[in-house]
């Protein structure tokens, strides 16, 4: 993969603060352009200490950080970056629009822009009310607005939809999705894994302060299990165990939990029937994600994951 299309390479960042924490702990993470990138771990577990590195908005302890081929913070980079890192400050009295006015004169932005992002986060309608009257969700989008009006080719939101109600959730989750297409891309923490697993390419699983896991959601997922119900179930038994080996072969409240491949049940399908058994169900179990991070993160029974 050639430089111009990873747009985050981190090696070994690592936060401490005083000599007993460590926020960030060796976190070697890549983001490739155009994709969605979930940054996702529990609460503490050190998503905004890493972005505030990448931000140049705090000095890494120890290892090292390129966005867009710059260390954090080069003024140059910082031209091509959208942030949305903990609330914005906006000015309750003025409207959405001005408040973006504000921040597109001194970011040297046009006029034209203001009324494209607005367009893009849909609060065209309500640009003139004033940002007190807004709703979370809309003052999250008109962040998130803020962040797009240099047309970054990285974004980097931090928790957006915290706070927000399902509906908001679900705006939120459409934008993001819609905003990382092509060539942007966006960094994007969570700890909430139902967003992270629609809307995201690929996932960085962070756990007190290291990087347990990053890979496509798919592969963290893992490939799952085939679910088998048959008659007679002894012999489907023995008849699967000679296609795929007895050590992938279980029997679970009477019925065959295979381990294969879910594009391997049409196959399996065929070998039963053909030896004349009779398959009464046959369905794909996927582990859910939720259940893999909790693994994962050993944070089994806490309430945050949701
Ligand atoms: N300025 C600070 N001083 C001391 N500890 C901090 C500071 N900022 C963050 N931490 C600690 O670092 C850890 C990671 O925090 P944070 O990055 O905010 O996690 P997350 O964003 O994943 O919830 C937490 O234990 C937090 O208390
Ligand atoms: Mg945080």
């Amino acid at each position: 993969m050639s430089e111009r299309d990873i747009l985050v390479e981190t090696r070994d960042l690592t936060k401490r603060y005083g000599s007993r924490i460590v926020a960030v702990d060796r976190v070697s993470l890549t983001v490739r352009r155009g994709e969605v990138y979930g940054f996702l771990g529990p609460n503490g577990a050190g998503k905004t200490t890493t972005m505030r590195m990448l931000l140049g908005l705090i000095r890494p302890s120890l290892g090292a950080a390129s966005v867009l081929g710059r260390s954090p913070g080069h003024p140059e980079s910082l031209t091509r970056i959208g942030a949305l890192v903990e609330s914005p400050a906006f000015y309750p009295y003025l409207s959405g629009r001005d408040n973006l006015r504000v921040i597109a004169r001194y970011a040297g932005v046009s006029k034209e822009r203001i009324a494209e992002v607005l367009d893009l986060v849909d609060l065209t309608d309500r640009a003139r009310d004033k940002f007190a009257t807004y709703s979370s969700g809309m003052k999250q989008r008109l962040g998130v607005a803020a962040a797009l009006l240099k047309d970054p080719e990285l974004l980097i939101l931090d928790e957006p939809t915290n706070g927000l109600d399902p509906a908001g959730v679900a705006d939120m989750r459409d934008l993001i999705r819609s905003l990382g297409s092509g060539e942007r891309s966006v960094l994007l923490s969570s700890h909430m894994l139902g967003e992270v697993e629609q809307i995201c390419d690929r996932v960085g699983v962070i756990s007190r302060g290291r990087l347990i896991a990053e890979s496509t959601v798919e592969e963290l997922r893992g490939k799952g299990a085939l679910l088998v119900d048959a008659k007679p179930l002894n012999r489907a038994r023995e008849r699967v165990e000679q296609l795929l080996g007895a050590e992938r072969v279980e029997v679970l409240d009477g019925t065959l939990r295979l381990d294969a491949d879910p594009a391997a049940a049409g196959r399996i399908n065929r070998e039963l029937v053909g030896a004349n058994i009779e398959v009464t169900e046959l369905r794909p179990v996927e582990r859910k994600l939720e259940e893999v991070f909790l693994e994962m993160t050993d944070q089994k029974g806490e309430s945050y994951v949701g």
